[in-house]
């Protein structure tokens, strides 16, 4: 499936079959097309926590305020974005683009500085934003990957995050910008119509806002 047809035909689903698994070399794969998706300076700071456990899925659903989907899609995936994603790929960042030619060494503390800043302190606003969009563009990368590898999905914020910090042990200083319930469309199931889009022109303009 080419990408435009993945597009096109990406749908959030809310009716996955219970009774079908996500093979785990399916999965694995997914997981390395989606580690494809383009980040701030390369960093990637994004973790992912596989919810595939029938029991840790219940957990999930009621974190995610009873949403059916999170406890029937074979399995879903709690995105976490890390403010700490700079301090903690840079190092292995520069190292790539200084042995693949990118920079030259003496370049390294240059990078850094630049990081550290279009990135801000750990704790700013500026970090979290980093880490969210970051996180939102792989989501969004592995969802379109999902639909070429035969696989739905649907994306929900629609949950207690500390709800969920607290029951999968995911630290503080984390933010989750989203779950993604992967699986497939439960058989006998009719998809109503794609709903409503904006006309483009609503929303674009050119060369001034
Ligand atoms: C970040 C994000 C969070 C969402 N959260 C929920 C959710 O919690 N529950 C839900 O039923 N749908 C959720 N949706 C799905 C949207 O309602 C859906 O994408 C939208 O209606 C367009 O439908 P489509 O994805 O089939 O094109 C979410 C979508 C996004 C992108």
């Amino acid at each position: 499936m080419d990408v435009v047809q993945a597009i096109k035909e990406r749908r959030s689903i809310n009716f996955f079959d219970p009774a079908r698994a996500v093979p785990d070399e399916k999965l694995r794969e997914l997981f390395e097309i989606a580690n494809l998706s383009p980040s701030s300076f390369n960093l990637q700071p994004w973790r992912v926590v596989a919810v595939r456990d029938t029991e840790r899925k219940k957990v999930l659903r009621k974190c995610a305020f009873d949403q059916p989907k999170a406890e029937e899609a074979s399995v879903v995936l709690i995105m976490v974005a890390d403010p700490n994603g700079v301090e903690e790929n840079i190092g292995r960042m520069l190292d790539s683009w200084v042995s693949l030619g990118y920079m030259k060494p003496e370049m390294r503390q240059t990078y850094e500085g630049m990081a550290s800043g279009l990135y801000g302190s750990k704790d700013s606003l500026k970090r979290k934003i980093f880490a969210v969009k970051n996180t939102s563009l792989f989501a969004m990368n592995l969802m379109l990957a999902a639909k070429g590898l035969g696989l739905e999905t649907h994306p929900m914020d629609g949950f207690d995050e500390d709800c969920i910090k607290k029951e999968f042990n995911i630290p503080e200083d984390k933010i989750i910008p989203m779950l993604v319930a992967v699986g497939y469309l439960r058989p006998g199931v009719n998809l109503l119509p794609r709903a409503f889009r904006r006309g483009i022109d609503e929303f674009l303009k050119f060369d001034r806002y």
